[in-house]
């Protein structure tokens, strides 16, 4: 009964909507809230033999195409924060046309909701060559990366049927943060950050249930931008992968142009752009980038952009002083997890515009659920 639509429209819509049930069954099983000597832990059970030799890699590879690129950007930072191992990004086709340079000190781990894509596949077969220990996060069993990886831990978000990944995308980045703790679980001097992040993942399927409330809001959004030609979203830190995902999704299923750029290049390029007609997301959430954001709403405001800020719920006022832009605002949640409910409101932008463009939501032109030829 999983892959019909419910009441739901169509099955992007059913799977925006069902994301506090999809991570909730991620992460089922998998967090200890403690008790034992140890306090709050993560077990992830694919990758009980491995885990040290994670821990003592020279560095951590991530691979993928797509969303699950994007899913592995935003987890990158805890990552490299929890685990103090070297974190690289390759996009899967990227790394197989350079031949690039992969040790068999490094893990590898590849991110595929399907586990199926053809140019993931090549890239774990190149890495497989040179030695590396390669880790599978996937969200099918018996996939062929599933099969080919050393080890891995499947995403159990149930299946996804709409071509634009929505809750593949929000279990990914949460398994990651999972393998963070996990990596990181021998260290006494992060024990309360990590046992926060815990925390928050137990909090996290209510703060998604109360962040798909905007649905109207942001149909209300995608009214008033329904002609754009054009639409770019800023974002930087733990959400610079917002920014690139937000954009996919719209430019994948309601084929407009759509832009991710990272706040911090705004002067290298973008800013040529701004004049009072382009519609800007700025995702301004609360982290140690915050005020950073603020100078750049301020920049864009001197240009006269045309400003539509992602904020946390009562922030509207220091984000948009003198309320000159629209403002969305969104629960606040840990920082490495903000990025999964910022992404949200933008899932439902994409889906509104694309259902009020007139174009197929689930199968949009062109493209594909699983690449599976070159
Ligand atoms: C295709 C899909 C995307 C997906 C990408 C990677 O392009 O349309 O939604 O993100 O492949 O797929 P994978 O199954 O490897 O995550």
């Amino acid at each position: 009964e999983q892959i019909n639509k419910g009441n739901y429209e169509h099955y992007m819509q059913k799977e925006i909507h069902e994301q506090p049930e999809s991570l909730t069954t991620t992460m089922r099983g998998r967090l200890k809230h403690g008790g034992s000597c140890k306090g709050k832990t993560v077990l992830l059970g694919g990758l009980k033999e491995h885990i040290k030799t994670i821990r003592q890699s020279r560095r951590i590879v991530f691979i993928g195409c797509g969303t699950s690129y994007n899913a592995a950007l935003a987890a990158r930072p805890i990552i490299e924060e929890l685990s103090g191992v070297p974190v690289t990004m390759e996009i899967a086709s990227d790394l197989v046309d350079r031949q690039g340079p992969i040790y068999r000190e490094d893990t590898a781990v590849f991110v595929s909701q399907s586990g199926e894509t053809a140019d993931t596949l090549l890239a774990l077969e190149y890495a497989l060559e040179n030695g590396a220990l390669c880790v599978g996060i996937t969200n099918t069993v018996g996939s062929a990366i599933a099969r080919k990886t050393h080890c891995g831990i499947h995403i159990n978000a149930g299946c996804e049927i709409g071509v634009a990944s929505t809750k593949a995308y929000t279990s990914q980045i949460v398994v990651m943060a999972m393998l963070a703790l996990a990596i990181g679980d021998d260290a006494i001097s992060s024990q309360a950050r990590r046992e926060a992040i815990i925390d928050g993942l137990f909090d996290l399927p209510y703060k998604v249930r109360e962040v798909l409330k905007l649905d109207q809001e942001m149909k209300d959004l995608a009214k008033l931008l329904i002609s754009e030609q054009s639409l770019l979203v800023f974002g930087r830190g733990y959400n610079f992968a917002t920014a690139l995902e937000g954009a996919l999704k719209v430019k994948e299923v309601s084929l407009m142009h759509s832009e991710g750029i990272l706040a911090g290049e705004m002067k290298h390029g973008p800013l040529a752009l701004v004049d009072e007609n382009l519609p800007i997301i700025v995702i301004a959430t609360r982290d140690a980038c915050f005020s950073k954001q603020q100078s750049v709403i301020q920049q864009l405001h001197a240009r006269k952009g045309r400003l539509i800020v992602v904020c946390t719920k009562g922030d509207a006022a220091s984000v948009c002083p003198g309320g000159s832009c629209r403002v969305i605002e969104v629960p606040q949640v840990e920082d490495c997890l903000q990025p999964v409910v910022n992404i949200i409101p933008l899932q439902l932008l994409a889906y509104h515009l694309t259902v009020l463009r007139g174009y197929n939501v689930d199968q949009p032109r062109n493209l594909a659920k699983s690449v599976t030829t070159q």
